[in-house]
């Protein structure tokens, strides 16, 4: 009986589907949205923006939860990080079988890099500078998260982040707005695809809306306060880049801004997002964003859902503040029913592009969860992206590469930890089959060379602090004998070897959410291990496992090659051992700068002028811009990064030193490669605007390109120059070019850089 009602809802359903002889799309979408809400109570629409963790429906008890009961009377419109297409058909049934309407459920996660294949963390990828293998990753996440019936993922997350101190610099693209823009678009193309309603693409959800990545002190949650100013030309073009790609959704972030938090700001999710950018899909808000309102101090819990209703929040990630308080705050006039029905719309919108409506199993096919996950293919091209996101940042007397032979100590906290190499949010990641770099160097190496192992030291001194830094399972056993005899053990096995890979620097949950820290440094016992390694006069090879750029004076003064891997996923260890045996020549460059303490942090390269600016060379004059105990300089800047081999760079060539507002110009570069072995280089292209009408950054990035090159190989690599990219916001907030004077730099970082100039008529 309960079958044959499935059906022919199902069927009712399935015919307002189906499209009317020369309706387009939307047309079709808007009529079937809008006979379904003509059935629809106020509680059946208010429990569409509801979004409850899986929690208890992920043991198993799947018809007796608390969820499922609501899921039942149509009280919920979808639930996340659940996985398995199993568990998820079986909670979809409940939706699509026993809820009165059988609306379908949208099933989220957080895919951040990847699913069951790990790509690099977002940080690491993002120095690729490949936005094609980047594309290329968020489609493999897609395919396997689909197949396992995933349709939503909370990804890409774009925050601009210039203080390393924050965590979760670790999932976004650092600190070009320029680079972060371009990685958000491609990141929602490789998760959308063309079209949503294929079986194999799933809805991007852009995140956290907005400046998230600016908290006060780099603490996680903290208060965000900025000019309007800055917030356009810099922090807000990744969201708006990602929304012009057209992406579904979009979460709220944590933070205030102007005093409101984003959850209820609704200058923020109406004013800017749907009214300036045009986004026609739904906000969701984050974890309990809508009831740690009432902690921000704004209002008791129906006060604050009112506000984040009012505000343009769709979708209720756990408060369930929504879900419950609308319907009094309807009769008491705080909203009204509009303000409810055009959630729900937006929700059931979301649903009808997913394809949900035609077939709500879309994404529950088993042959495709048994065959299109963790593949062969996919761990192939996952170790080739890491080891393209890999930033060798020190390389003294050609100590890397190393040569398949004789013998090699492999010491550290991290050289035998396959846990800690997905990173941060893998939440699918199949971590036990994640294979350790010892282990790694030894497959790739086979019987050509020894390789010792011994961890050398614990991840911190103190016990509490390695504590919470693994708090999310990923454990490093602890060695509970004293620091002197590890190091020790470790010593032993480091002088019986020519060469010593010290794997070192943070765990995957030392960066990530909730993982701020006020040092960044290698932790001091690591750091002890390090100096023991080094004063054994043999060569030595910093492995560097970081989630965020780290301080590492005395490492780049001491250490002979550094080469930095960050969170290189489920592939780290094959794609370390291509590097530092040279199969694969390193060519990413860093999208944040790595400061030499953390004293100068927040640091990054296209900040202002101001009136008293150092003079060029000089690192300290009196009354001017600066410190007394440290230069302004990053110690390696924004766009650095080293191979194997070098390359040169001729003389920035113009098409011509003016140009008319309807004109272009070019600016071209011959680069060269001057060593001996094959190698890319991401060729950077920033502007300077002299005279404004507001003050200009020093440098900001507008174009790249990353080219192969073999040795002695020349090619010339040109960037196009138009009045439209020379646009900015100014103190009205038009976005506008303004004639004048502009320096054009071309270089292998965002420091190194040859300049020309030109003015726009
Ligand atoms: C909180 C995080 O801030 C957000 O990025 C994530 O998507 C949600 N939790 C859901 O797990």
């Amino acid at each position: 009986m309960k079958h044959l009602s499935f059906l022919i809802c199902f069927f009712i359903l399935l015919g307002a589907c189906s499209p009317k002889k020369g309706e387009s799309r939307d047309a079709e979408m808007d009529r079937f949205v809008n006979n379904l809400m003509k059935q629809m109570t106020l509680d059946e629409k208010t429990g569409q923006l509801n979004l409850p963790a899986a929690g208890d429906i992920t043991t198993g008890q799947t018809e007796s939860s608390d969820i499922a009961s609501k899921i039942k009377e149509g009280k919920v419109g979808g639930l996340f990080n659940i996985k398995g297409v199993e568990k998820i058909r079986e909670v979809q049934r409940l939706a699509v079988e026993e809820s009165r309407l059988k609306i379908p459920l949208l099933f989220g996660m957080d895919v951040i890099h990847g699913y069951e294949t790990v790509f690099p963390i977002p940080l690491g990828l993002s120095c690729s500078w490949d936005l094609q293998a980047i594309e290329q990753s968020a489609r493999i996440a897609a395919t396997e998260a689909s197949a396992d019936g995933i349709c939503w993922t909370f990804s890409p997350m774009v925050d601009l982040c210039r203080d390393a101190r924050w965590g979760r610099i670790a999932e976004g693209s650092g600190e070009d707005p320029f680079l972060g823009g371009e990685i958000a678009k491609a990141m929602v193309r490789g998760y959308q695809g063309d079209d949503l309603s294929l079986q194999n693409t799933i809805m991007a959800c852009v995140k956290h809306f907005a400046l998230y990545g600016a908290s006060e002190s780099g603490r996680d949650y903290n208060t965000v306060d900025m000019s309007h100013v800055r917030m356009f030309n810099e922090y807000m073009l990744p969201y708006q880049a990602a929304v012009d790609a057209g992406a579904g959704s979009i979460m709220a972030s944590f933070n205030e801004i102007d005093g409101v938090p984003a959850t209820a700001n609704k200058w923020l999710l109406t004013d800017v997002l749907r009214n300036r950018w045009g986004f026609n899909g739904f906000v969701v808000s984050d974890y309990t964003g809508i009831s740690e309102m009432i902690a921000h101090g704004i209002g008791d819990f129906k006060t604050v859902s009112a506000r984040a209703l009012d505000a343009g929040l769709d979708m209720d990630m756990v408060s369930e503040g929504l879900l419950t308080t609308l319907p009094e705050s309807l009769k008491e006039g705080k909203i009204t029913e509009d303000q409810i029905d055009a959630a729900c719309r937006r929700i059931l919108e979301a649903k009808y592009k997913l394809g949900l409506f035609s077939d709500p199993y879309r994404y529950c096919d088993k042959t495709r969860s048994e065959s299109e996950i963790y593949t062969t293919e996919h761990r192939a091209i996952a170790r080739h992206i890491a080891a393209e996101s890999f930033v060798l940042l020190k390389n003294d007397k050609q100590t890397l590469p190393l040569k398949k032979q004789g013998t090699i100590a492999v010491i550290g906290p991290l050289a035998d930890a396959g846990l800690n190499m997905a990173g941060t949010w893998s939440v699918a990641a199949k971590l036990d089959e994640i294979t350790g770099l010892v282990e790694g160097l030894k497959e790739v190496a086979g019987d050509k060379a020894r390789i010792f192992y011994a961890k050398g030291s614990n991840l911190t001194a103190d016990a509490e602090l390695e504590k919470n830094a693994t708090a999310l399972g990923r454990g490093l056993i602890r060695d509970n004998r004293p620091e002197r005899v590890i190091i020790d053990e470790a010593l032993q096995i480091a002088q019986r070897s020519d060469v010593i890979v010290a794997a070192l620097g943070e765990s995957s949950e030392m960066s990530g959410e909730s993982s701020s820290r006020t040092d960044i440094k290698i932790p001091d016992t690591q750091q002890n291990l390090l100096k023991a390694l080094v004063q054994t006069g043999k060569p030595v090879v910093l492995v560097l496992f970081t989630g965020r750029p780290l301080a590492l004076v005395w490492e780049h003064e001491n250490v002979p090659a550094i080469l930095n891997t960050w969170f290189g996923g489920s592939e780290t260890a094959y794609a370390i051992a291509d590097v530092l045996f040279g199969d694969t020549n390193p060519s990413g460059k860093l999208t944040t700068s790595f400061p030499q303490n953390t004293g100068q942090v927040p640091i990054f390269y296209n900040h202002k002028n101001t009136g008293r600016p150092l003079e060029e060379g000089k690192w300290f004059q009196k009354f001017r811009s600066n410190y007394l105990d440290v230069s302004n300089e990053p110690l390696y800047p924004f766009g650095y990064g080293m191979s194997y081999t070098t390359f040169s760079y001729g003389d920035i060539q113009l098409s011509s030193t003016t140009l008319d507002p309807s004109g272009e110009l070019t600016a071209s570069v011959v680069v060269t490669n001057t060593g001996t072995t094959t190698g890319k280089e991401i060729v950077q292209f920033y502007i300077r605007d002299l005279v404004g009408s507001i003050t200009r950054p020093v440098k900001e990035l507008k174009g790249f390109e990353k080219v192969g090159l073999e040795p002695g190989e020349s090619k010339t690599v040109t960037f196009k120059i138009t009045p439209e990219s020379l646009k900015f916001y100014n103190y009205d907030l038009k976005y506008d070019y303004e004639p004048g004077d502009f320096a054009v730099m071309i270089g292998a970082n965002s420091r190194d850089v040859q300049t020309a100039q030109f003015s726009l008529k």
